[in-house]
């Protein structure tokens, strides 16, 4: 695996944040694994050429991004998920829900280029895209403005010496909690048992989210609705035991108290 540096080729996207140089308190762009994966369909090629340009979201040089601005229409509420991977999670969530606004960030263009064609194949107006680290969005959302946030099955880079490139990490759940309205939720999921334990410790140790888990089936078992990924087939498929994390962030007032 390798760090890569932000890839250009789609022309989409978003434009190298100037604010990043301007800021040094600014996360870095910090991309690992591959980007790019076997040669395109053609016909997903024209997707990535034609339809992400006009589901992209560009962040703002410097300042807040209000993301209920990014679709066509009023959102009762927006949702965000982070590696989504195929997208077959993001794309049955929001034709389950086309009163919210799905903001999706991943990397990997074949990824996306899935999502595009489910997309298209299913007409769906509520679903913007990010094709970077996700971490750069969320510094540029402001608080309080997503009502959930998924991460299921994120790398989960077992090895010690790579623990840091863990996308769900004590300073990313920071960032999540303060972008969740109060009540809003925070799931996360994993195979990978040692990255179980590290999402909890995280959750555990902010204090603005509470962990909902009243009996071990809760984190044992997917929630109820749950679409499952190509990524926990696979782990399915391979007898891996997996762990579903369901949070909440706490009511403002309650925190101090908590
Ligand atoms: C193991 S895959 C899981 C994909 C999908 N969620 C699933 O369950 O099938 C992890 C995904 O996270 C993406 N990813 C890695 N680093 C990321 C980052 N910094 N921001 C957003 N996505 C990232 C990868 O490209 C990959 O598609």
């Amino acid at each position: 695996m390798r760090c890569v540096a932000p890839s250009t080729e789609t022309g989409a996207g978003a434009p190298p944040a100037a604010a990043e140089e301007r800021d040094p308190a600014a996360p870095r762009r910090l991309l690992y694994g591959r980007r790019t994966g076997p040669r395109l369909r053609p016909g997903r090629r024209r997707l990535l050429e034609e339809l992400l340009p006009r589901l992209s979201i560009h962040l703002p040089a410097e300042g807040r991004l209000d993301p209920a601005t990014l679709f066509p229409r009023p959102v009762a509420a927006v949702r965000l998920e982070i590696g989504f991977g195929g997208g077959e999670h993001l794309e049955a969530e929001a034709a389950a829900h086309p009163e919210t606004g799905f903001i999706g960030v991943e990397p990997f263009l074949a990824g996306v280029a899935r999502l595009l064609a489910g997309i298209a194949a299913r007409g769906l107006d509520n679903v913007r895209i990010l094709v970077d680290d996700a971490r750069l969005l969320l510094r540029a959302l402001p608080d309080g403005s997503l009502a959930r946030i998924d991460v299921l099955f994120p790398d989960p880079w077992p090895k010690v010496r790579h623990h840091k490139r863990r996308i769900v990490a004590p300073s990313t759940v920071a960032e999540m909690a303060r972008v969740l309205a109060p009540g809003g939720e925070l799931r996360l999921a994993t195979d990978d048992p040692g990255y179980g334990r590290w999402m909890l410790a995280a959750v555990l140790g902010e204090p603005r989210l509470e962990w909902l888990a009243g009996r071990a089936a809760d984190w044992r078992t997917p929630w109820p609705d749950h679409t499952t990924t190509r990524y926990e087939r696979k782990a399915l498929a391979a007898g891996r035991r997996s762990v579903y994390l369901r949070c909440r962030r706490r009511e403002e007032e309650r925190i101090g108290l908590a």
